[in-house]
């Protein structure tokens, strides 16, 4: 860690990004891994990267589970397929001659917008189709849950320490994915909730897909910028 407020090293820190810097801006979601299984010692570092996350009132509203069945990974994906395969039979008006289906489907986004915004809404005709894999042949998995009870919001406690863990993972030379579509069958299917153990008070929140990458995905690409209004001095300004 950088010593603070020594003036060669401010000097330093405006030429060049820490080493944590590097991991964050590189960071990208990986969706293509390699088959070996990631050492165990190496996940465990991960998990208690998720265990130091700060959280509201220092609630540490989280438990964690380790997937790394392949026969249960699987299992969870094919559920999670046959879901995605209902509600685009149910919802998906751009089929040809399905049109009809446009009011019903335009009402379902409205009430449950966070779910069947456009961009989940058209991952789940391609995961029906078979064109997006779950996990993405990721050998292991992080299933993070929440503790309903916990301070102010649980869920973002959860994407705090997922951070954490996905941060720790890339650091390491891992890939990670955070994938929200797990709750198809992690919230919505009774049958893997009994034998994953999910049960009150904990909820599915997110699940990360770690493996080594395959080829080197990792890289800086350019963002929106979000305007970010400044105010000091009496004055104020708008920075990109
Ligand atoms: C909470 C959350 C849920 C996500 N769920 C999925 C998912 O189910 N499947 C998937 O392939 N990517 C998922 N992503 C990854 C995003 O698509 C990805 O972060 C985004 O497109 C930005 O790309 P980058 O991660 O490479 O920077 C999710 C990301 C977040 C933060």
């Amino acid at each position: 860690m950088i010593e603070p407020m020594q003036t060669d090293n401010l000097e330093r820190l405006q030429r060049e990004f820490t080493e944590t810097e590097k991991v964050i801006f590189s960071r990208r979601s990986v969706r293509l891994y390699r088959k070996e299984q990631v050492p165990e010692f190496m996940i465990r570092r991960i998990l208690e990267a998720g265990r130091f996350a700060p959280s509201a009132g220092n609630a540490q509203p989280w438990k964690f589970i380790v997937l790394r069945d392949p026969e249960i990974i699987g299992g969870i994906t094919d559920t999670v397929v046959g879901t995605c395969r209902m509600f685009s039979n149910m919802l998906d008006y751009r089929r040809e001659g399905f049109s009809w289906l446009r009011p019903l489907a335009k009402l379902m986004i409205r009430l449950r917008h966070n779910e069947l915004h456009p961009m989940p809404f058209t991952a789940v005709s391609l995961m029906a189709e078979g064109k997006l894999t779950l996990w993405h042949g990721a050998p292991t998995v992080i299933v993070i849950l929440k503790d309903v009870r916990g301070v102010s919001s649980p869920d973002l406690d959860c994407g705090i320490a997922g951070q954490n863990m996905v941060i720790a993972a890339h650091s390491m030379g891992l890939g990670t994915c955070w994938v929200g579509f797990a709750k198809l069958a992690l919230d919505l299917n009774p049958t893997w909730k009994k034998k994953l153990g999910i049960s009150f008070p904990y909820k599915f929140a997110n699940s990360l897909a770690i493996g080594w990458p395959q080829g080197n995905p990792d890289g800086m690409v350019a963002r929106q910028t979000h305007a970010v209004e400044w105010f000091e001095d009496g004055g104020s300004k708008t920075i990109y």
